[in-house]
């Protein structure tokens, strides 16, 4: 059974649990995701954060219980579909093709779309970033500046749920609060944010509530209290 309102729920996680062989990943974990959440996961490393977003965008499977996308479990949507409508910004980034322009023509090439050059360039201008790096190789790039190209690459096309791991690990304070600034106004937008980070200041900022997983478990998931940092 699902747990709570489930009108307003846009993500449910109910009794989930990930084994890997003998090893157990995640444990027991039952989780309602609201639209218009911005949630900061929050832990220690290797507690599982990262599977919990593999398995909200369907990435890996639960080896027991279900998840749930709009009342629906996720496997009943269309691989594809599903990943443009919760997208996944990977902890390592990986860019594909030769340049830069070709992994921002990718979204557009799997809708069978135009690429939108408009829309390319808005988004180099909120990032400032310079569009003369639509031609550079992609071998060529920092790891600050890959990091930024994947995130833009997920949200040419907004998604309803974007899932950030650790995005800013390799950006100097400048450029985090480039990046964070375009996140939180995604999220003023409606888009639903989960933002795994080891910021606890980033944690704090921004989110709405704070999910904390430790051991494979969910330690506590509590409104944020942001007035802390004013
Ligand atoms: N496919 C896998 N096979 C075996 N163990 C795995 C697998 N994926 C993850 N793990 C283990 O599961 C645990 C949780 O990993 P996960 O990557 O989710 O942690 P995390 O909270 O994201 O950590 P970090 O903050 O270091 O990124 C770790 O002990 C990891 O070694
Ligand atoms: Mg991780």
């Amino acid at each position: 059974m699902f747990v709570g309102d489930i009108i307003m729920s846009l993500l449910i996680f109910d009794g989930v649990d990930y084994r890997n062989g003998e090893k157990s990943i995640l444990k027991n974990i039952t989780l309602e995701i609201h639209k218009g959440d911005f949630i900061s996961v929050v832990g220690p490393s290797g507690g599982g954060k990262t599977t919990l977003l593999k398995l909200c965008c369907n990435l890996t499977n639960p080896t027991k219980g279900g998840i749930y996308f709009n009342n629906k479990s996720i496997h009943e949507y269309a691989a594809t579909e599903y990943r443009q409508r919760v997208a996944y910004c990977f902890q390592t980034p990986y860019l594909f093709g030769d340049t830069v322009l070709d992994n921002l023509n990718f979204p557009y090439t799997i809708r069978g779309k135009k690429i939108d050059m408009n829309r390319i360039h808005a988004l180099f201008s909120d990032f400032q970033i310079d569009i003369n790096m639509l031609h550079q190789s992609t071998t060529n790039l920092s790891g600050g500046e890959k990091q930024r190209i994947a995130l833009i690459r997920s949200i040419l096309f907004v998604p309803e749920v974007l899932l950030l791991d650790e995005v800013t690990s390799a950006l100097d304070k400048d450029n985090t609060l480039i990046v964070e600034k375009v996140i939180d106004d995604l999220n003023l937008q409606g888009t639903t944010i989960m933002w795994i980070t080891h910021n606890e200041l980033q944690s704090k900022k921004y989110a709405n509530k704070i999910l904390r997983l430790e051991n494979g478990e969910i330690h506590n998931f509590q409104l944020n209290t942001k007035e802390a940092l004013l």
